[in-house]
C-alpha cells in the first residue's frame, strides 16, 4: 500500500485521485439498471479486490453495494443492512470469500482505519468502501474507484477510475456495458 502524494479532499463529490484516469462510464437510468450493473460486477470480483464507492449523499453507493452483495449471497432474503452506523458489515459467501461493506462517513477524524481491521480485509476479502476519501494514506493503490453521479434528470452515471494498467479494471470492463 503506497502513500499517494495527492489525496482528494474529504468532500462529498470528489470523483477520483487526480492521477487515476477514467477508464469507462455507464448510465444507470433507474434502480433496476443499477441492480443489473451490480449483478454483472459481482461475479468478476475475488479476494483482494476493492471497489471504492464515491459520490454525494443519495448518489446510490449503498444501493449498488447491497445489490452486489445480494447477488453473491446464498439466500437473497438475507438482511443487508447499511453500514452507516456500524461502519462495517461483513458477509460470508458460498465459495468462502468474505465481502466487507464499509461506510467510513462517520469514521471519527484521526481514528485508525486499522482499528476496523480493514487493511487486512483489503488483501483477503472483497471490499466495497463508501466514503473512501476517509482512508487517507490507507487508500489502496490497486483498488478501483466507482464514482456515482446523480444527473439533473435523476439518472445516475457510474464512472470507473483506476490506476494506469489496473488488472482489476480490465476484468471489470465487460460490466460497464448494459
Ligand atoms: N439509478 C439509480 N441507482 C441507484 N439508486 C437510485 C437510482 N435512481 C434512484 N435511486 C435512489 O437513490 C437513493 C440512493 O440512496 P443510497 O444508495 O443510500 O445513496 P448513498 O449511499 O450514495 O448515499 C435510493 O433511494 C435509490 O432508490
Ligand atoms: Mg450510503
Amino acid at each position: 500500500m503506497s502513500a499517494p502524494d495527492a489525496m482528494p479532499p474529504a468532500n462529498s463529490d470528489t470523483p477520483a485521485r487526480p492521477d487515476w484516469p477514467e477508464a469507462a462510464r455507464i448510465t444507470l437510468p433507474d434502480e433496476a439498471a443499477t441492480d443489473a450493473f451490480a449483478a454483472r460486477l459481482a461475479p468478476l470480483l475475488g479476494p483482494g479486490d476493492t471497489l471504492l464507492l464515491s459520490g454525494a449523499l443519495g448518489a446510490g453507493k449503498t444501493h449498488l453495494a447491497r445489490a452486489l452483495i445480494r447477488s453473491r449471497l446464498v439466500s437473497p432474503d438475507e438482511l443487508v443492512p447499511s453500514p452507516s452506523f456500524t461502519l462495517v458489515q461483513t458477509y460470508d459467501t458460498p465459495n468462502g470469500v468474505e465481502i466487507w461493506h464499509a461506510d467510513l462517513y462517520r469514521l471519527a477524524d484521526g481514528a485508525e482505519v486499522s482499528e476496523l481491521g480493514l487493511e487486512e480485509a483489503l488483501s483477503d476479502a472483497i471490499c466495497l468502501i463508501e466514503w473512501p476519501d476517509r482512508l487517507g494514506r490507507a487508500w489502496p493503490a490497486t483498488a478501483v474507484q466507482l464514482h456515482l453521479e446523480r444527473m439533473i434528470d435523476d439518472t445516475r452515471t457510474a464512472h470507473l477510475f483506476s490506476p494506469e494498467g489496473s488488472a482489476l479494471t480490465q476484468r471489470l470492463l465487460s460490466a460497464m456495458r448494459p
